[in-house]
């Protein structure tokens, strides 16, 4: 016997331990595994559901999934790991979601699969993960596409380059009821290992721009700070930036202006004006951002990290008190100790915050940082912070698994 796993994107961990999970839940070798990376954003916050423009970065959390095809047509039987619960989806009807949450990625993704005619065969999967759920690292898109990804192998019908992340996203608007915008799957999709993803969400156009490995690390804190309101809250931000393009006319903020906004002033109430500045003025950083990353301007792109960080917290106002607490706290430790900006990333209201820091004193960034923020935070009964150094990893991809 023998794995035939290629190691070129520097993805080895997990590979191995999903699948001796599934030989021990099925008696039997899967066929192949997929893995799908989690995401952070550098920048570019709620803008992605405006037509904007995002620069998230795959991180070294992965989704696996082991599968293969079973006797048995019309049964897809999945097993998770981490929530140590399975469950079987007859493919010969139409799925619909469930009161059992995490279940609704894995079936709104086959949703997709089935209603655009594609004929599934019977098939076992099982799913580990190394992603942190509810941690604003996109545990749930990294599993759509994981998800699509095992589809995909075992039916042997590949989707369309784009279709696959859109399907990802329909999934989790049916299923999931997150009306997010695409730059998650897109991020988990097409990611290159080292490099940032500038995606242009208004044509889905991408270039990738080399994060400097060499000088560079980023720093991913995470509150453990789960706020109950996130969901419905950013809903509510989608809608309120969908009906200020509605009262400009225009088809979305991507088409607006400062210059347009200042004028417009008396049409809109301060919330929906703040919105919109936001939006436009994200867009500027995030390509701003990335001309300072170029001229390796370390100092003035970090810059842009915390002018991100106080527009979403005081203009689009999905930030909470625990990531403004990190966010200071690297602050305080300033380019002396190592950090050049920071901002919450994520849908907001808990999660994590990113810290863009110099590579050699980077985990002693993530030491003190967790170290300060804890000590406060123990004494008003708050999540303790936990954090790591991400590498900037490669997007989805899937492997075979020959016996011979
Ligand atoms: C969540 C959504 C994304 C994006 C971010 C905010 O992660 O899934 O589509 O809107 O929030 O930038």
């Amino acid at each position: 016997m023998n794995a035939d796993f290629s190691d070129e994107n520097g993805v080895d961990i997990g590979h191995e331990a999903v699948i001796s999970k599934f030989k021990k839940r099925f008696n039997r070798n899967p066929d192949f595994v997929s893995i799908a990376p989690g995401r952070v954003n550098l920048i570019g916050g709620h803008v992605d559901y405006n037509s904007g423009i995002v620069l998230p970065i795959a991180v070294d959390r992965h989704t696996f999934i082991a599968g293969g095809k079973s006797d048995e047509a019309d049964v897809l039987t999945v097993h998770s790991i981490r929530e140590n619960e399975s469950f079987v989806v007859d493919l010969s009807c139409p799925v619909s979601p469930t009161k059992v949450n995490w279940t609704n990625y894995v079936r709104g993704v086959v949703h997709g699969f089935l209603s655009r005619g594609i004929k599934l065969p019977g098939m076992e999967i099982l799913i580990d993960s190394t992603i942190p759920s509810g941690s604003g690292l996109s545990s749930s898109a990294s599993l759509e596409v994981a998800t699509a990804g095992i589809l995909e192998a075992v039916s042997g019908v590949v989707l369309k380059e784009n279709e696959k992340p859109r399907l990802c996203q329909q999934a989790e608007h049916e299923f999931a009821n997150v009306p997010c915008g695409i730059m998650d799957q897109f991020s988990v999709s097409f990611a290159k290992r080292g490099c940032m993803l500038l995606l242009d969400c208004c044509d889905e156009s991408v270039e990738h721009v080399e994060f400097n490995h060499d000088q560079l690390a980023l720093a991913v804190i995470n509150s453990h700070v789960r706020h109950e309101l996130s969901q419905g809250e950013y809903a509510i931000r989608r809608q309120r930036c969908e009906s200020v393009s509605k009262t400009l006319g225009l088809e979305s903020l991507r088409d607006l202006t400062w210059s347009m906004l200042e004028q417009s002033r008396g049409q809109l109430d301060d919330l929906s004006f703040l919105c919109a500045e936001h939006v436009v003025r994200e867009n500027e950083r995030t390509l701003n951002f990335v001309q300072y990353m170029k001229n390796s301007d370390w100092l003035q792109a970090g810059e842009m990290l915390y002018q991100s960080h106080a527009s979403l917290r005081e203009k689009f106002q999905v930030s909470c008190v625990e990531l403004d607490g990190l966010v200071e706290f690297a602050r305080e430790l300033g380019p002396e100790g190592g950090v050049l900006g920071a901002r919450m990333t994520g849908a907001g209201f808990g999660g994590s915050v990113i810290v863009l820091a110099e590579r050699e004193k980077a985990s002693n960034v993530v030491s003190k940082i967790v170290e300060d923020y804890n000590q406060i935070g123990a004494t008003l009964a708050r999540p303790r912070a936990s954090g790591f150094v991400a590498e900037p990893t490669a997007g989805a991809n899937v492997t075979r698994f020959i016996v011979g």
